[in-house]
């Protein structure tokens, strides 16, 4: 079997082949609502973090596809609250599913579950700072969805590139294309180097900023991020912080027509509402196609598609 931890696994090819499935799911959901690719399967949700997105896009897509999904996504009222382990955990859950779904707040912790599971394939929804590769999955098929392409552009991450496990995906994910790459951030919550280096392995140009008047007028994808408040221990820098890019109407002024404005979401502050109406903010179909996405990636991992 065949989990999926980091984005390190696939290759363009491999990549591209995913998408066209998942162009497929989108069309088979919109002429006919669900198929039964999956019928008789389960799917375990373990979520020791709260997500909307991630547990119920995952959730829908294996209901669309015609399996059933069991949750442990409340710790409080799981055997966690009792001590339980992350293996223990894990293993339960396996045994009553045939694919496991994991966030948890430690880098590497969906890594750890994988080996304690020789069976079951799992699929990491967010691992603390580290990786979420499932959202930088979405994120490329949106970027080729809304502009055709992913060569070429130049794609600009915003925010806390320091603790945001989504922006070390997609960085090293958009590294298999010939991209240019800025990040406009605090200096202290800047993106850590092994991403840096890892991109930079594959040619790619990066470059840093603080301040994203610098670099607004070439972008070609402007990819915001939420400060993760609860990454920070002092709450005091992390109001610091708080307010330091957000994106209004007024700012989108300078940048091109032909630009998208993309966000994992949640949001807290980072882009205005009157943005929304604005046809360049993406970030709603980025979420729609997320859904797509991980219709296509349990098909292929349950050996479906
Ligand atoms: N983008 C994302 O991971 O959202 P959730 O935390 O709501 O799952």
């Amino acid at each position: 079997h065949q989990s999926v931890l980091s984005v390190s696994q696939f290759t363009r090819t491999e990549l591209h082949a995913l998408f066209g499935v998942a162009q497929e799911m989108r069309q088979m959901v919109n002429r006919m609502g669900m198929l039964d690719l999956l019928r008789g399967r389960v799917l375990a949700l373990v979520f020791y973090e709260p997500s909307t997105r991630t547990a119920c896009s995952f959730a829908a897509a294996m209901q669309r596809l015609g399996g059933t999904v069991i949750q442990m996504t409340d710790v409080q009222t799981s055997s966690v609250s009792k001590g339980e382990s992350l293996t223990d955990t894990v293993r339960t859950m396996a045994s009553y599913a045939d694919i496991v779904v994991l966030r948890h707040p430690e880098a590497g912790a969906a890594e750890r579950a994988a080996r304690a599971l020789p069976k079951t394939p799992l699929i990491n929804a967010g691992d603390g700072t580290g990786e979420h590769p499932t959202q930088a999955l979405l994120d490329v098929f949106t970027i080729r969805e809304e502009l055709g392409t992913v060569n070429g552009l130049v794609i600009t991450f915003v925010g806390d590139l320091r603790h945001g496990r989504t922006v070390h995906s997609l960085a090293r994910l958009l590294a298999l294309y010939q991209v240019r790459i800025n990040y406009v951030s605090p200096r202290e919550l800047s993106m850590p180097s092994e991403v840096l280096e890892d991109v930079a392995s594959r040619g790619v140009e990066q470059r840093e900023y603080t301040n994203l008047d610098d670099c607004i007028a070439e972008t070609d994808v402007l990819y915001m991020t939420r400060l993760q408040r609860e990454r920070f221990a002092d709450p005091n820098s992390y109001e610091r912080f708080h307010s330091s890019y957000v994106i209004t109407p007024r700012i989108l002024t300078r940048a091109k027509d032909t630009m998208i404005v993309m966000h994992p979401l949640p949001r807290v502050n980072e882009i205005a509402p009157e943005v929304d109406s604005d046809p360049r903010a993406v970030y709603f179909r980025q979420m729609e196609y997320g859904m797509y996405v991980r219709m296509a990636l349990l098909a292929m991992v349950l050996g479906r598609s």
